[in-house]
């Protein structure tokens, strides 16, 4: 494989000598992005001299289910704790930290396949929904589905996502839009991480439609998601943020508000639906509650993105919704650049806007119908990612002391993996120290 020499190398890196401790299993002679920048925190825009963070023919040692050093192959060879250690020689290989897709609904039962044939063939998705279908068609085929046929149908998406070297994928409830089933929801999303080689983060997305049995009395639903719901999801460790659909069509900023002031109450973190359809002023109420991420952000103004930067907030871009509703103005990334707000980049994983279970390819749409660069793409399924989710100081680059999740790559340099329409570079996986099929 050829190397990519317009990035930087060891001499600019300044590692350092392996220390005393022990390594359990070291990957050795490989090409690594580790997604750092000079000095920048992590999630930071990209800056500085070190595009992708890379490190040539490098080295990474685990010690558990950490990253235990990270430095040249050279010096790895020489340390002590390299004998006892358990050695990959994976020469021309690239290596990223494992990505994160962080906004899906991956669990949901049946599937809107008709609906899209539908569509192509001339309704129109207004007319669809008022027949009962769009979300509420996905609520009455959740609710009916069992624990076990969500969990059969949720670990197939996440089998494809993980294929492509997803170690952490985030997972909205948001389909059941009544307790028991909200409740089944999560606990198969909690069962994921259980079952499979990949950790999950859940979220609670109680204000997603209005269920049919309160069209009557919007109030009453809003206060039983925000109230009691809400707090028996959390009391039962099933709610790591919360999330709403804020829109011209699901919920407007005062009900979010209410909402969000009962999250915050019970010191839960934040993600918000914003901007997707219409410029309600979502961004700025993610921002005034300082919410880990706004997502979607088609319709955003030069304040909201301004709002955003102050607060910290990600914007997570989600390419596949824009493409499946073939919607014509993309999010203004250039203010999100100009204002310094950090951009991640997810599936959106969900049977009416975005049925994709391929973030390879959310991030190549990023960068072809959003002018984003691969740089700013792998930040977003990376660095960002860790960000929008508030685990940066645990997950999204390669350095010491980080959770060993990464991606072996068979590629010639990181912007390939946003430049293939289709193809699944990844050769390998890490999760928690441990190496698994893709
Ligand atoms: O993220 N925006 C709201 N919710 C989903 C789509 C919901 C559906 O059509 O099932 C989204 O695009
Ligand atoms: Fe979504």
């Amino acid at each position: 494989m050829s190397e990519a020499r317009d990035d930087v190398s060891f001499r600019d890196a300044l590692p350092e000598e392996p220390g005393e401790g022990a390594w359990d299993r070291v990957w050795i002679g490989a090409h690594l992005a580790t997604m750092q920048e000079n000095g920048a925190a992590d999630g930071d825009a990209p800056r500085g001299r070190a595009p992708y963070g890379v490190l040539h023919d490098a080295a990474i040692a685990v010690r558990g289910e950490r990253i235990a050093w990270v430095g040249p192959a050279a010096l790895a060879r020489r340390a002590p704790a390299l004998r006892q250690a358990e050695v990959h020689e994976v020469a021309g290989a690239w290596i990223t930290p494992g990505l994160i897709d962080c906004h899906t609904h991956l669990v949901y039962g049946g599937n809107r396949v008709g609906e899209y044939e539908r569509r192509l063939c001339g309704a129109s998705y207004a007319e669809i929904a008022r027949e009962g279908g769009g979300i509420q068609a996905t609520v009455r085929a959740t609710r009916a589905a069992s624990a076990a046929d969500l969990r059969e149908q949720a670990t197939l998406r996440a089998r494809r996502l993980m294929a492509e070297g997803v170690t952490t994928i985030e997972v909205k409830s948001g389909y059941g839009l009544e307790l028991a089933t909200e409740r089944r929801i999560l606990e198969v999303a909690r069962s994921l991480e259980r079952d499979l080689p990949v950790s999950v983060a859940t979220t609670f997305l109680g204000l997603h439609a209005l269920p049919d049995e309160y069209g009557a009395d919007r109030q009453a639903y809003i206060d039983a998601v925000s109230g009691p719901w809400l707090s028996e999801l959390a009391a039962a460790g099933l709610v790591d943020a919360v999330d709403a659909f804020c829109e011209s069509i699901a919920f407007s900023i005062a009900e979010t508000e209410q909402y969000l002031s009962c999250a915050r109450a019970l010191g839960l973190p934040m993600h918000l639906h914003a901007g997707q359809l219409s410029d309600l002023g979502a961004a700025e109420l993610a921002a005034k509650f300082g919410a880990l991420s706004a997502d979607h952000l088609e319709y955003l103004g030069v304040e909201g993105a301004r709002a955003l930067a102050r607060s910290g907030t990600v914007a997570v871009l989600l390419p596949g919704a824009y493409f499946t509703l073939r919607q014509t103005e993309p999010p203004p990334v250039a203010a999100l650049r100009a204002a310094g707000v950090p951009i991640a980049v997810a599936t959106d994983c969900n049977p009416g806007t975005s049925p994709c279970t391929s973030l390879l390819l959310a991030m190549n749409m990023a960068c072809t119908l959003f002018g984003l660069t691969p740089l700013e793409a792998i930040h977003g399924t990376t660095s960002a990612a860790a960000r929008a989710l508030g685990i940066a100081a645990d997950r999204g680059t390669l350095a010491a002391g980080k959770r060993a999740d990464f991606a072996l790559w068979h590629i010639d340099r990181p912007a390939e993996l946003c430049y293939g329409l289709g193809a699944n570079p990844c050769v390998g996986v890490v999760h928690r120290g441990r190496l698994r099929e893709p």
